[in-house]
């Protein structure tokens, strides 16, 4: 199991620290929530912000695009330092185009479907997907609840996964606590993020831990 967590649920003031604790916590990744006030009703940061962060932290970049139409900004994303470019399959018209284009800047590709959005949208995509986000809330807030049959999905695109003969990872956002990690796991999923779940509990090492032993 890998833990992403996620940077929106951090103190913006001192992002430095924030990405530093985290690499002494023992984490690799860092999730990285990118929002542009109209594909989701929030407004974050963008690639200035990720290139500056870049410059702090060796941490895996796993950059979630929630804007619209992306593939005017794939080239800004890898350019800033992300290590994988996640968009929105309902953000993009030419989903394959962008899935590609992420792949030329050698940046990993991964695809987010909102809760409402079937697996079936990327089955024909899946062996050219570094990893598929499932979204557990709408997007646009952290410490929003988990919407239960998203569990349900994940059965579903691990089953699809395995029909393709692909090594596609699933990572699953929003709502994820110590309490439902286990079965989320259990479910299928690779990548979990956490926002207000890990970073409102410190010390970052032993909230790390916990979610460890938590799927075990
Ligand atoms: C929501 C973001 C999430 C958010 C998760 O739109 O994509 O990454 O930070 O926060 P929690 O874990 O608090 O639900
Ligand atoms: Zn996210």
């Amino acid at each position: 199991m890998i833990l992403s967590p996620s940077m929106l649920s951090s103190d913006f003031a001192n992002m430095e620290s924030e990405l530093k604790a985290l690499e002494k916590a023992g984490l690799d990744w860092v999730h990285l929530d990118v929002m542009d006030g109209m594909f989701v009703p929030n407004i974050t940061f963008g690639p200035p912000i990720i290139k500056a962060m870049r410059k702090k932290s060796k941490l895996f970049f796993d950059c979630h695009l929630m804007i619209n139409d992306p593939g005017r900004y794939i080239q800004d994303f890898a350019d800033a330092g992300a290590d994988l470019i996640c968009v929105h399959a309902e953000a993009c018209d030419h989903l394959e185009r962008v899935c590609a284009q992420i792949a030329e800047t050698g940046a990993k590709p991964a695809v987010a479907l909102n809760p409402h959005t079937p697996p079936e949208t990327i089955r024909y995509l899946l062996p050219q997907l570094y990893m598929v986000l499932i979204m557990s809330v709408n997007p646009g807030f952290g410490g929003q609840k988990f919407i239960p049959f998203c569990k349900d999905k994940v059965r579903d695109l691990k089953t699809m996964i395995n029909d393709a003969g692909a090594d596609t990872l699933i990572q699953i956002d929003g709502g994820v606590t110590l309490d439902n990690a286990r079965e989320l796991t259990e479910a299928g999923v690779d990548v979990l993020v956490s926002g207000s779940a890990f970073f409102k509990h410190p010390p970052y090492g032993e909230r790390h831990k916990a979610f460890q032993a938590a799927c075990k």
